[in-house]
């Protein structure tokens, strides 16, 4: 089967006809006139926002296509990765009756997203050391079985898995594999980004939240075969990206040399915590991380989660995932925050 083919065989049929809204604006206001706008009711005053955004954000999509190494009809925004998340389930899974493997520990979203669309979950754990466990992926899945949704770097534990183990799952699964890459910058030689045009069935999600450091200006990305990006761009909401973000985002583009040392920051700054609190004899294990965040197992995830509360330091208790008990996720902060962290945990009772 070609892959157009094989694509609108995953896509849910009502999406694949959808007839999408458009606006009058669309066909005329980039052929380069300047035209009379009087077709959306906006307030005609000029105030720099009174007007729509470019519903198809050409200019910002222009520059990640620079950025990225990609094709404009590769690409995909939405308000944040979650949404990106929840739309890429509806283009492609069809209520009660299609399935998506997740692989817990993973991040939560996917299940929520599930939840509201009605679809049902294939939990397949991890392996003990939190690696993809390729055989009982290819056991679990089902003709019903539209996607499977793989963080790498993994939130929780901050692992990246094997772009080779990725591979083998895009030979041999028949449908998507969204490989949701929120925290690549910090791993950026594992992301499986290049590799997009050697494969129909790649989805690679990424964000604007973590390294780039605009999580309250909500944008994610996503990256796929320009026929899945067209479904995706059928189903949105018209003007989905405000002009604020456009801005913003097209800003902080230009100032990757500030990210790049950020990010080495906070790479070091995560050394330094491993390095102070290793030691500590209520710290049982620090699992290796490709992220901005590092998961630790204690002694008693309550008890410690709880004392860190009490010293005004919010992290987070994923011990009710699969494998995870008695684990906390620490995400790195500044400096100074870091230093917070550091006293706190050595100050703390040994038992
Ligand atoms: C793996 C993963 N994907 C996606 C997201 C959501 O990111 P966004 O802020 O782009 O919605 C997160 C946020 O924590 C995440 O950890």
């Amino acid at each position: 089967m070609n892959s157009k083919n094989r694509i609108l065989q995953w896509a849910r049929p009502e999406i694949v006809s959808l007839k999408p809204y458009r606006s009058a604006r669309e066909e005329f206001v980039n052929d380069g006139r300047e035209m009379i706008l009087l077709d959306a009711n906006e307030n005609p005053f000029n105030n720099g926002m009174n007007r729509y955004p470019d519903p198809m954000q050409k200019k910002l999509k222009q520059r990640l296509v620079e950025a990225k190494g990609v094709n404009v009809e590769q690409i995909y925004l939405g308000n944040g990765s979650d949404e990106v998340l929840n739309q890429l389930m509806i283009a492609f899974c069809a209520p009660g009756k299609d399935q998506a493997i997740i692989l817990p520990p993973t991040f939560g979203m996917y299940q929520v997203c599930a939840d509201i669309n009605n679809i049902e979950t294939i939990p397949v754990p991890l392996t003990k050391d939190f690696q993809l466990d390729i055989p009982a992926i290819l056991a679990a899945k089902t003709k019903r079985t539209k996607m499977i949704f793989i963080p790498s770097p993994n939130n929780p534990t901050g692992n990246c898995f094997a772009v080779e183990d990725i591979r083998l799952l895009l030979d041999k699964f028949n449908g998507l594999v969204v490989v949701d890459e929120a925290y690549v910058e910090f791993a950026q030689d594992q992301s499986i980004l290049p590799q997009l045009s050697d494969y129909d069935n790649l989805i690679v999600v990424q964000t604007f939240s973590k390294a780039q450091g605009l999580a309250g200006v909500r944008l994610g990305m996503c990256f796929g075969d320009p026929q899945i990006i067209h479904l995706m761009n059928k189903l949105k909401a018209p003007y989905n990206i405000n002009v604020l973000t456009q801005e913003v985002v097209l800003k902080r583009l230009k100032e990757q040399g500030l990210i790049q040392q950020q990010m080495q920051q906070i790479l070091a700054e995560k050394d330094r915590i491993i390095n102070e609190i290793t030691s500590l004899s209520f710290i049982k294990i620090i699992y290796p991380s490709h992220a901005n965040f590092f998961l630790v197992k204690v002694d008693n995830s309550s008890k410690r989660y709880n004392q860190l509360i009490e010293r005004g330091i919010v992290v987070r208790n994923p011990s009710k995932n699969h494998n995870c008990t008695n684990t906390l996720r620490v995400t790195v902060g500044t400096m100074e925050e870091n230093n917070a962290l550091i006293s706190a945990l050595c100050t703390m009772d040994s038992k």
